[in-house]
């Protein structure tokens, strides 16, 4: 065996190292205690892939490869990543997976432009066939996967860049645009992808005819992206940026089919698949049709109305007061909320734990599905401050428990409390799980004013009979708290 065709069989087996590193990865994401490892698994996973990629192109395929066009690609995209990466702020992450969405869609349907221009319009001597035929062994295979490259990608290029700018709120404040006759207009979009998707494999034959195809292709799914995510309100935005991000895994995927990669199969499947899972695990949270969003448009229930009324018999307290209650506490359930995060509480609200552990206070953080801007913002807040795992306790499992808790401490969660998820068939939010805080003893409330959360409704809890409001920013209401306990002490 020569050494080049040592590097070129290597390849494959870089290829197998990574795919199994990408699966253990993944595993890894799913738990909060090995989920930085499972990043960086998946990162050296991703970094074996290009390397065994080039392998295979220059050894194995034998091709003539410039790695200085290659080098300077991964140069500027590396910069852009870790530049973007240092600087967003946690609350904007669903902004930036958007983009990074949109990214891997726009790469996937440019794979599948490049192998039209390279295989089929610049390519001499072609006879005048359909793409499918002109592409030669597995034509029709690479053909399919050339239209669903472009139709996915270009679909999860426009439909995130709309999520980030409703998540933004720079597209209508992250209302929904519901335009007339929206479903017969997609209706026609679908049918037209499929049309020149059609012409451009098997019925076009001549370069013209494949550029025409891919061209108005691209167009329609462009419309088509825009119209799957404008008509979606904002409080349902993640669910839509975890879907899209299962789009841009099965533009991967079909890309991998394009250039014949099995990696990029692999990973996009895998992304895709993973995708779809986090996509159904929130709409169970969030009590959606995972069909709805599918075919987009969903949270915009017909009759649904948003109570935006005066509050009443609104009691509040500060710190001082509540630290009296506190003190006797013998359990505490603390529900963090985005405020906790738009704050920056994290460490203190930590600080005020270890107080009341010390006192001999059961302390535990209840975490709702998608309280925050992201899936599994909260966890990562609390873990930000060393939080122990072990009292982070989930939806399901903690709600039993309010109605033996002296006190419930609701940080800058607005939402995922709200009783009118229950109560209200009407609401924006009716039928989403929530957080039973309204079953303790005392729930003390803790944000600046009485307004809305990302739903934009009024929220019942606050006129509670057991409800106290501590208003203020969070973390100076709990520097407050903490003070008043080691005053105490
Ligand atoms: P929200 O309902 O958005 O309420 C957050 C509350 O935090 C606001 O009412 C605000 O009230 C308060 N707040 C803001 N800054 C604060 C500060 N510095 N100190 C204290 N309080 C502060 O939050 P939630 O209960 O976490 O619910 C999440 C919502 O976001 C849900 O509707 C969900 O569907 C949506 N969403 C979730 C995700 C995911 S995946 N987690 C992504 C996007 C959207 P004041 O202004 O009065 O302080």
């Amino acid at each position: 065996m020569t050494a080049n065709e040592f590097l070129g069989q290597g390849a494959y087996y870089i290829y197998l190292i990574s795919a199994v590193l990408f699966i253990f990865g993944l595993k890894q994401l799913s738990r909060v205690r090995t989920a930085r490892r499972g990043n960086n698994l998946a990162a050296f996973a991703m970094l074996l892939a290009v390397i065994g990629t080039l392998l295979e192109l220059k050894f194995a395929k034998g091709l003539d490869i410039d790695f200085r066009w290659i080098l300077a690609g991964a140069i500027v995209g590396g910069v852009i990543g870790i530049v973007a990466a240092l600087r967003v702020a946690m609350t904007s992450m669903p902004e930036m997976v958007a983009l990074f969405n949109g990214s891997g869609g726009l790469a996937s349907a440019l794979v599948a432009a490049a192998v039209v221009w390279d295989q089929l319009i610049l390519k001499d001597g072609l006879a005048p066939a359909s793409a499918a035929s002109n592409l030669g062994d597995g034509g029709i295979t690479e053909a399919v996967s050339i239209v669903l490259s472009v139709l996915i990608g270009a679909v999860t290029l426009t439909g995130s860049v709309v999520a980030f700018l409703k998540l933004q709120g720079r597209l209508k404040k992250g209302a929904p645009i519901i335009l007339p006759g929206r479903h017969v207009i997609s209706l026609l979009l679908i049918v037209g992808a499929a049309a020149s998707g059609i012409y451009f494999g098997f019925v076009g034959e001549t370069a013209d005819a494949y550029a025409t195809g891919t061209i108005v292709l691209a167009l329609v799914a462009s419309i088509l992206g825009v119209l799957l995510v404008i008509p979606i309100g904002g409080a349902d935005m993640p669910v839509v940026v975890s879907l899209l991000n299962s789009y841009s895994g099965l533009a991967a995927c079909a890309a991998g089919f394009v250039i014949n990669n099995p990696l990029l199969i692999i990973a996009g499947s895998m992304v895709g698949a993973a995708g779809l899972i986090l996509t159904n695990i929130m709409c169970v949270a969030m009590n959606r049709s995972l069909l709805n969003v599918l075919v987009g448009g969903f949270g915009v229930a017909e009759g649904a109305s948003a109570d935006h009324g005066e509050y009443e018999g609104v009691t509040s307290c500060d710190a001082e007061e509540a630290a009296m209650v506190l003190e006797s506490a013998r359990s505490v359930i603390v529900v963090p909320g985005y405020g906790l995060a738009v704050a920056q509480a994290q460490h203190v609200v930590r600080e005020l734990a270890d107080l009341l552990e010390a006192r001999g206070t059961k302390v535990q953080y209840a975490i709702h599905p998608v309280a925050g801007r992201m899936p599994g913002h909260m966890n990562v807040l609390l873990a930000e401050a060393n939080v122990p795992y072990d009292q982070l306790v989930e939806m399901d499992a903690i709600n039993p428990e309010f109605r033996d808790t002296d006190v419930a401490i609701v940080l800058g969660a607005n939402d995922v409390v709200n009783p009118a998820a229950n109560n209200d068939p009407k609401s924006p939010i009716a039928g989403m799980p929530i957080l039973d805080v309204e079953h303790a003893r005392t729930v003390f409330v803790i944000k600046r004013s009485l307004s809305p959360g990302y739903a934009g409704i009024k929220n019942e809890l606050f006129e509670r009979d057991n409800t106290m409001m501590i208003f203020g920013d969070a973390k100076k209401v709990l520097n407050g708290l903490v003070n008043e306990f080691k005053e105490l002490s």
